[in-house]
């Protein structure tokens, strides 16, 4: 297996980090890294906002419902849904933008954010660098909006910290790959016996680890499932302009 495979196959997410500060060359290698991938229609409307403030950092931490991690890693960075930009090259043309009206601009804006996300994720981890993403962020975005200076247009989608190792983390099992990779046409005909088996895997995972408040994964995606989990979402980019009814 080469270097890079080995990189992207050991991925884990970190919640331990020391206080060691990343040093600005290894922060701009892993931003450039993201900034050179690729966007749909070369639209770049992905924006990245660079926290390593501490006191910012630690706004954030409660912004996302208390997670100590973010307060603790040196560099937050947010991966916001940046309309304002390609608004200013529409309105350029002569064109009056509505993208950021309809389910495709948010979901193209999705899947952008999530390349730009992995090559930050890969380019971190190979300078020896843990992460973890941060989708909590949205649990309030409008306080993530007034602590980034958000202009309309513009919605802050997901997060990532970044930092020194404190404590390693192990490797958190997979369901079984057939439930995730199929080959010429879906076949959901092995699920039901894939989620019973990683069920029981998850549960031991937890027990290895001494973990007595884990829980399955499908209980832990019934609490989280049977709910919008963050409802704000929609009002605050309703506000923003990213209407989501076209
Ligand atoms: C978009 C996204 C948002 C996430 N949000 C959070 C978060 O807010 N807090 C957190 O601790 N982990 C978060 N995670 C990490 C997941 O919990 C983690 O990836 C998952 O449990 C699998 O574990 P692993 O990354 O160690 O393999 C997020 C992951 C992704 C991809």
């Amino acid at each position: 297996m080469n270097d890079t495979l080995k990189l992207i196959q050991s991925h884990r997410s970190i919640r331990s980090y020391t206080d060691q500060a990343v040093s600005a060359a290894m922060l701009d290698e892993i931003i450039r890294a993201a900034w050179r991938g690729p966007t749909s229609m070369n639209a770049q409307e992905i924006s990245l906002v660079v926290v390593r403030d501490a006191a910012k950092r630690a706004r954030i931490a409660e912004i996302a419902g208390g997670q100590a991690w973010i307060a603790q890693a040196p560099v937050f960075i947010t991966l916001v849904i940046d309309f304002h930009k390609t608004c200013l090259g529409v309105g350029k043309a002569g064109q009056t933008q509505i993208i950021q009206e309809s389910m495709e601009g948010f979901g193209v804006a999705a899947v952008d954010a999530g390349i730009t996300l992995a090559n930050l994720m890969t380019a971190a981890r190979s300078q020896g660098l843990g992460i973890v993403p941060i989708g909590g962020i949205r649990r309030n975005p409008q306080a993530m909006i007034d602590l980034l200076e958000l202009p309309p247009l513009t919605f802050p989608l997901v997060g990532l910290c970044l930092g020194h190792i404190a404590v390693d983390a192990p490797q958190k099992p997979r369901m079984d790959i057939r439930t995730f990779c199929h080959f010429e046409r879906y076949d959901a005909s092995s699920y039901a016996a894939a989620i019973d088996a990683y069920d029981e895997t998850i549960m031991a995972y937890w027990q290895q680890l001494g973990r007595s408040d884990g829980i399955t994964w499908s209980q832990n995606l019934g609490n989280s499932l049977k709910q919008v989990y963050f409802p704000e979402v929609k009002p605050v980019a309703a506000k923003q302009g990213l209407l989501n009814d076209k």
